[in-house]
């Protein structure tokens, strides 16, 4: 399979500095480009929404991915273009799972193998739902290998190094902490502790080495100084998701 990996460009920004003041490059409606950007905004914050009513775990989930994606990204001195990009990336990386059968997605224990089986299909129908809709071939592309591994011993393609693109490497780090640090119906979330080293110990195998170890410091950087900063610009209620940074340390 012959796989696009350069980056396109959805965006464009002003001379300003300013996130808001990005505006789509692209035109399909023939509407000006404010109101473009603010039909496209709505119709990703419905389809999110549907996300929210199939599994509202799933939602917070990607809501938190995409804001510890961004606090890589701000660490990494990403420019405004790529931190919109991979928001998108994030927020949708999971959408998927709207096509998983509920008594998989939301079973209160472990998966059989089988049940994981049909659970791994989920990056494949995020890029499904994603790759017609004009301007999201990447975003499409990006969620479809959020479960690749560093090694190659991922899924769906079993792509490795940087044959995976970067915001998939960037998403998995984000998914794989709030995997370990969110609390489920079945079990307490972990501390932040234990995702740090469950994820450098899994650095160069199913992780980017050096992405891996630049999102723990920006992670750790981010704990100390208990910043309350939301990068994310697409929801507006995404405070209501967030995890809190520090819970554990205050509850014991
Ligand atoms: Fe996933």
């Amino acid at each position: 399979m012959k796989l696009k990996l350069q980056p396109i460009s959805l965006i464009e920004t002003s001379m300003s500095k300013n996130r808001k003041s990005l505006k789509l490059v692209k035109s399909t409606s023939g509407l000006s480009t404010k109101d473009d950007k603010k039909v496209y905004e709505m119709a990703v914050r419905s389809i999110l929404k549907t996300l929210d009513l199939k599994d509202n775990y799933t939602y917070g989930h990607s809501l938190r991915v995409a804001q510890n994606c961004l606090i890589l990204a701000d660490h990494m001195n990403m420019d405004d273009e790529q931190m919109y990009d991979l928001e998108l990336s994030a927020l949708f990386h999971d959408i998927g799972k709207i096509g998983i059968p509920d008594r998989i997605l939301s079973k209160p224990h472990r998966l059989s193998d089988d049940e994981f089986e049909v659970m791994k299909r989920h990056p494949e129908m995020s890029y499904e739902i994603l790759k017609d809709f004009e301007g999201f071939e990447q975003i499409a592309l990006n969620a479809r290998h959020h479960h690749e591994r560093y090694d190659g011993r991922g899924y769906p393609d079993k792509l490795s190094g940087n044959q995976i693109p970067l915001f998939s490497r960037i998403i998995l780090l984000a998914d794989t902490f709030d995997a370990i640090t969110s609390s489920r119906v079945y079990r307490d979330g972990m501390s932040v502790d234990i995702a740090y080293s469950e994820i450098m110990e899994n650095a160069g195998t199913q992780f980017d080495p050096l992405l891996a170890k630049a999102f723990v410091k920006a992670m750790k950087r981010r704990h100390s100084t208990k910043e309350d900063k939301t990068f994310i610009t697409l929801i507006d209620d995404f405070k209501e998701f967030e995890y809190k940074i520090g819970d554990e340390e205050e509850a014991a």
